[in-house]
């Protein structure tokens, strides 16, 4: 696959068309950004580790049925995937209340939700994605009802999925963030999942192992993130 012209440069990929008009190469840079790019740093290895993580998690994703743009890695950085018509939505699940939730509704970190809550953001920096509902999405237009279905029946699907998988090598899946797309008619997860967009503890000591050591400077950021795919069995070689 030859890599063509440079799509757009995200705060932490970069995108690229390729000779194939029905895909991209996503380039996953070592910048990493917080706050909505108030925040930025280079952080050794983590463009190589996010790649081969996101890689690993769409494929368990994949195999227990959520449909994603995931095809494949070709080199440390990089991955070649579906090129979707992305919804400026995020979606966002919370198993344990940590983050804006904490800020907004003044509840404590770390209160089991039970059962889970759902809440859709705009992905609009400038606006430092605020929160919206379903009736902003169709008033707007940002996706029609059916998507909007969609994405929150897969969203909660991988919730089932990740929850399992990270409990099974004792980290709990506090909170994440997806985007989905349409392709060929197909609602499918785009982007990435990577602690850059989730939270995850240790079960036993709720250490951190996520974006939040960033945010909140608490350092190692990356080692934290080879830990977690250390667990997992994710291959960084
Ligand atoms: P941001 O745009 O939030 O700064 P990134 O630096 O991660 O984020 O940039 C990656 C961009 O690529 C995001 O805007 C994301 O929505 C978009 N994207 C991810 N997967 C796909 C895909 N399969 N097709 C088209 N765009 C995608
Ligand atoms: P929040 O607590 O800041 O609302 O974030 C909830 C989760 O979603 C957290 O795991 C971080 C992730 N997230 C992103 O990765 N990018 C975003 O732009 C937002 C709003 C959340
Ligand atoms: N994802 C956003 C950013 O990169 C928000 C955050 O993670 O704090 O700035």
């Amino acid at each position: 696959m030859q890599k063509r012209d440079e799509l757009y440069a995200g705060k932490a990929k970069s995108v690229y068309f390729t000779d194939d008009d029905s895909k991209l190469i996503l380039h996953y840079r070592n910048d990493t950004s917080a706050f909505d790019g108030e925040k930025i740093e280079q952080l050794d290895r983590k463009g190589e580790v996010n790649n081969k993580f996101s890689a690993f998690i769409m494929q368990k994703l994949e195999e227990a049925g959520v449909p994603t743009h995931h095809e494949g890695v070709i080199s440390a950085e990089e991955s070649v995937v579906k090129k979707l018509d992305m919804f400026p939505i995020e979606c966002v699940v919370r198993n344990i209340a940590a983050g804006s939730i904490c800020k907004r509704l003044g509840v404590e970190e770390g209160i089991s939700l039970n059962p889970p809550t759902f809440e859709f953001f705009l992905k609009n920096d400038e606006l430092h994605d605020p929160m919206i509902n379903e009736y902003h999405i169709r008033s707007f237009g940002w996706a029609d009802d059916v998507a909007v279905e969609k994405m929150k029946e897969l969203t909660f699907k991988v919730n089932e999925v990740l929850t399992q998988l990270f409990r099974d090598a004792d980290m709990l899946l506090v909170d994440y963030k997806l985007e989905f797309g349409r392709y060929r008619g197909e609602i499918l997860l785009g982007d990435e999942f990577t602690p850059d967009g989730c939270r995850l503890w240790d079960v036993e000591t709720r250490k951190k192992l996520d974006k939040d050591r960033f945010r909140q400077g608490l350092g190692g950021v990356v080692e934290a993130y080879e830990e977690v795919a250390r667990r997992l069995g994710v291959d960084l070689s």
